[in-house]
């Protein structure tokens, strides 16, 4: 299941993200890859514990906090540190596999990668290519949001991001580890919570909603670690 979430960043998070981002301290991608992913990745990164992107980070949590329909799709029980990435005219990242657990640098805590969010921070007019491109069943999908849009993807996608052929593409990357391992129960109580949410608009107040609110409660307390 991809979900896109638009504008999780406010105009001014997103130029606050992008002014930093242009005097931030960009070292080579290839350094925090993994050793299959090395080759095909061209890049450049923020280390972990970067000061901007620890801050930069800062701002994008506080920003998924006030975020309900990521709550709902995500069900986030940890979120890796943000991270962030440049690609800049003919750089890549190839098709390849997300690691199924992360250490938290600088802490003894470890996520499991149960989803993959990327944050958009260039405008598409700025940049051509650079794509995120992601395997399902039906084939490669490709995605390319507006600035201060998110997509969400299952960590279980091979994915890539095509090369960029003009201008540079900023974005911020991370991991959410969910209460709910399981992806198709996930999506099954988002399904279910947004059918709850459009009932409640279309007729609010209906004495059903509090049964189906249980229902959704029922079936979260069943499934969910916290
Ligand atoms: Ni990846």
């Amino acid at each position: 299941m991809l979900i896109q979430i638009p504008q999780v960043l406010s105009a001014d998070e997103l130029a606050y993200c992008c002014s930093e981002l242009q005097k931030a301290n960009w070292a080579d991608g290839r350094h925090s890859a993994g050793y299959l992913s090395q080759s095909v990745k061209h890049n450049f990164q923020l280390a972990d514990r970067d000061p901007v992107a620890l801050r930069l980070g800062e701002v994008i949590l506080a920003a998924l906090d006030r975020n309900s329909l990521f709550t709902s799709a995500a069900l986030p029980l940890k979120i890796l540190p943000p991270l962030f990435n440049q690609y800049q005219q003919g750089q890549t990242y190839g098709f390849h596999i997300d690691g199924a657990i992360r250490p938290v640098t600088g802490t003894p805590h470890r996520i499991r990668t149960d989803l993959s969010a990327t944050i958009f921070l260039s405008d598409p007019a700025d940049y051509d290519g650079g794509e995120l491109q992601i395997e399902d069943t039906f084939g490669a999908r490709s995605i390319k949001l507006a600035a201060g849009d998110m997509v969400l993807y299952p960590g279980t996608s091979v994915h890539r991001v095509a090369p960029v052929t003009r201008g540079t593409r900023l974005a911020s990357f991370f991991w959410i580890e969910s209460m709910v391992r399981d992806l198709s129960q996930r999506t099954m109580l988002f399904q279910l919570d947004n059918a709850i949410q459009s009932l409640a608009q279309d007729v609010p107040g209906h004495a059903t909603l509090v049964d189906f609110a249980g229902i959704y409660h029922n079936l979260l307390r069943n499934w969910a670690d916290t």
